[in-house]
């Protein structure tokens, strides 16, 4: 069991808004990056169903299950127990009725011994969730704009609330979400001025992924900022290092070294006392000779020794 003693909760979060301190969060999906991330200094990391993409390999979040879910969330508690954990919950788990994503959300908290958990989506469906989930006890952080989970029905990874009227509906959704009881938002691909005046109606803290910088708080996909997914760089990432370059930099050494004969090195290998070691060179068989003479001169030893 995780102490949570000095967690990270939605009131700390909701505390850091109100003093006008921006906060920070990322996407962990195991043990070492919650825990590098936790180390740097971040109080919240979300385990996003983006988790698909970046380490599983599919080209959407669609395919992301609930027992994917859980498995990388409670890596994730492991690497982190003071951080403040969101957990996705994923396409499929929440959208058709408010018992399913009722059960879907008390095992991810069970078993996860994560914080809160996140859907997306404004509609009145996903209000109702909200709305249930939190009566139940489970901090929910809302998530709209561009939902990918709803990728096919938007036509694509497109910025959203580009018009007026679309602009309305996203106020409106969120300002129903708050009122849900969502204790922050995500608020996804959505122009700056939108996000801003999203921001300054909203009680809660709003947390932006290319939705400029006047937000409470930004979140950042882990492998966007340190340029470990090279498939597609969103416009709104910023890589703040190429570990990937890195890696590979890494890997080619390394093979190299194997090649060469140059790793491992005497320090990197195990040595034996003199004696045992010119013991091994007399006596153990070469290739195609017997163990039976080893065997004798080491029952010899022993008998001598008795
Ligand atoms: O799954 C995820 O990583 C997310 C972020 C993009 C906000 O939902």
């Amino acid at each position: 069991m995780v102490s949570r003693e000095k967690r990270v909760t939605i009131l700390d979060l909701q505390k850091m808004q109100q003093q006008g301190t921006k906060i920070p969060m990322l996407t962990a999906y195991d043990y070492p990056s919650a825990r590098l991330a936790e180390g740097a200094g971040c109080p919240v990391l979300l385990v996003g169903d983006t988790l698909g993409m970046v380490v599983l390999g599919y080209d959407s979040t669609l395919p992301v299950t609930l027992e994917d879910m859980i498995h990388h969330g409670r890596a994730a508690r492991r690497g982190a127990s003071n951080a403040h954990i969101v957990v996705d919950l994923p396409f499929g788990s929440y959208q058709s009725d408010v018992t399913t994503a009722m059960n879907a959300a008390m095992r991810v908290m069970k078993e996860t011994e994560c914080d809160s958990v996140k859907i997306e989506g404004g509609n009145s469906q996903a209000i109702e969730t909200v709305a249930k989930l939190v009566t139940a006890g489970v901090p929910v952080m809302a998530h709209i704009g561009l939902t990918p989970q709803s990728v096919n029905a938007l036509g694509g990874f497109k910025l959203q609330g580009r018009t007026p009227r679309d602009a309305i509906r996203l106020l409106s959704e969120a300002q129903k979400l708050q009122e849900a009881g969502a204790f922050a938002i995500v608020l996804e691909s959505v122009p700056a001025a939108l996000a801003a005046k999203i921001t300054e109606v909203l009680s809660i803290p709003t947390i932006g992924i290319g939705a400029g910088p006047y937000c409470d708080g930004q979140v950042q996909v882990w492998h966007d900022l340190l340029g470990l997914y090279d498939s597609f760089k969103p416009r709104h990432a910023r890589r703040f290092d190429e570990v990937g370059a890195s890696i590979t930099g890494a890997l080619v050494d390394y093979i190299e070294a194997v090649r060469a004969g140059e790793f491992p090195n005497s320090s990197e290998s195990f040595g034996l006392s003199e004696e045992v070691e010119s013991w091994i060179t007399r006596n153990l068989p070469g290739k195609e000779q017997s163990m039976r003479q080893a065997e004798q001169v080491l029952s010899e030893t022993d008998g001598s020794r008795k």
